[in-house]
């Protein structure tokens, strides 16, 4: 199936999932769960905001292990949150800072997640495909991301 049309359907299985679920984590679980399922990435996952010690901890995912937590400003991650932008790596080794948690990943995007005006989380997918994404996946992670934001803010 082509790209959009994949994701179009990815987005209505995904709405209809967290819709009636009032739980923030179990719906980020089920996002990585349906997201896994239908692409071939590496790694799919939230990395939630933990103001606390201004730190990014591992939240739920699907794939091989990960780092645990991410300082802010640090990594492609750590970017997003301190930048509050989402971003394309065609190649993350050549993004000064990229934190490397499996020797696999070669590209990788990342999209803020907000929550009451706040990031609240980051939405990290890995692959290891050589710029793998684009602005179609930039569109529709960001569709998804904007769900949880509307569900809970
Ligand atoms: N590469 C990320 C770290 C998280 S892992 O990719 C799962 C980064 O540089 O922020």
């Amino acid at each position: 199936m082509e790209k959009e049309a994949k994701y179009k359907n990815v987005v209505k299985i995904i709405n209809s999932v967290i819709e009636t679920e009032s739980d923030l984590i179990a719906n980020m679980a089920n996002i990585c769960a349906i997201l896994k399922e239908h692409f071939d990435w590496l790694w799919i996952g939230f990395y939630r905001v933990d103001q606390t010690q201004r730190e990014l901890v591992l939240g739920p995912f699907q794939g091989p292990l990960a780092c645990t937590r991410i300082p802010y400003g640090k990594g492609v991650c750590g970017k997003s949150w301190a930048d509050k932008i989402s971003l394309v790596v065609d190649n993350v080794h050549e993004f000064e800072g990229h934190i490397a948690c499996s020797s696999l990943s070669n590209s990788e995007i990342v999209i803020p997640v907000f929550i009451k005006g706040e990031i609240g989380a980051i939405l990290d997918i890995d692959s290891t495909k050589i710029k793998d994404f684009d602005d179609i996946d930039r569109k529709y992670l960001t569709m998804i991301a904007q769900k949880l934001t509307v569900l809970f803010s």
